[in-house]
């Protein structure tokens, strides 16, 4: 069977830093059995803010959301698994913090859509971006874990 290992771009938002989550979402990826190929935390530079959220440039409430993004430090991660991008977003749950399911990390810690704790790309081509606008080549591993036959088939 072939099976599409995908790259996808994962961040602690500051208010999931703020309120001590980080430990509880790097888990939720790693017992789920996506891999985490890189990580750092830093206060996101406005410009890459904008063009992280460029999509949403025209909407009431983007400035308020570069704001928010860059107003303290924040988790970035390269997570890679098979389908890791749909899974990511399904661990994250739904954009409307009052319409997520009990179980993901929204549904579970967050009320406001504007605090909804974490971001996870929404397909492969703003995974490919965001990894790229985030991480340079030198800071992304190759790395064999444990014996992947205990998570793939
Ligand atoms: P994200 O990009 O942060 O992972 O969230 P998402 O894909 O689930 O949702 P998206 O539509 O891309 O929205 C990006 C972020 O903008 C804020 N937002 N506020 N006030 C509002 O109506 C509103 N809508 C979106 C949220 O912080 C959302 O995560
Ligand atoms: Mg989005």
């Amino acid at each position: 069977m072939i099976k599409a290992v995908e790259q996808t771009y994962i961040m602690v938002k500051p208010d999931g830093v703020q309120r001590g989550l980080i430990g509880e979402i790097i888990n939720r990826i790693e017992q789920r059995g996506l891999k985490i190929v890189a990580l750092r935390m830093n206060v996101i530079d406005r410009g890459v803010a904008m063009k992280h959220y460029a999509e949403h440039r025209e909407k009431p409430f983007f400035s308020d959301l570069i704001s928010f993004i860059t107003s303290g430090p924040s988790v970035s991660l390269v997570v890679e698994g098979v389908n890791a991008i749909k899974i990511m977003r399904t661990i994250n749950g739904a954009t409307n913090s009052s319409d997520a399911a009990p179980g993901t990390i929204r549904g579970d810690f967050a009320i406001d859509t504007g605090r909804n704790v974490v971001h996870a790309s929404d397909s492969i081509e703003s995974a490919q971006k965001e990894i790229a606008l985030h991480f340079s080549d030198h800071e992304l591993t190759d790395y064999a874990r444990i014996d992947e036959t205990w998570v793939y088939e």
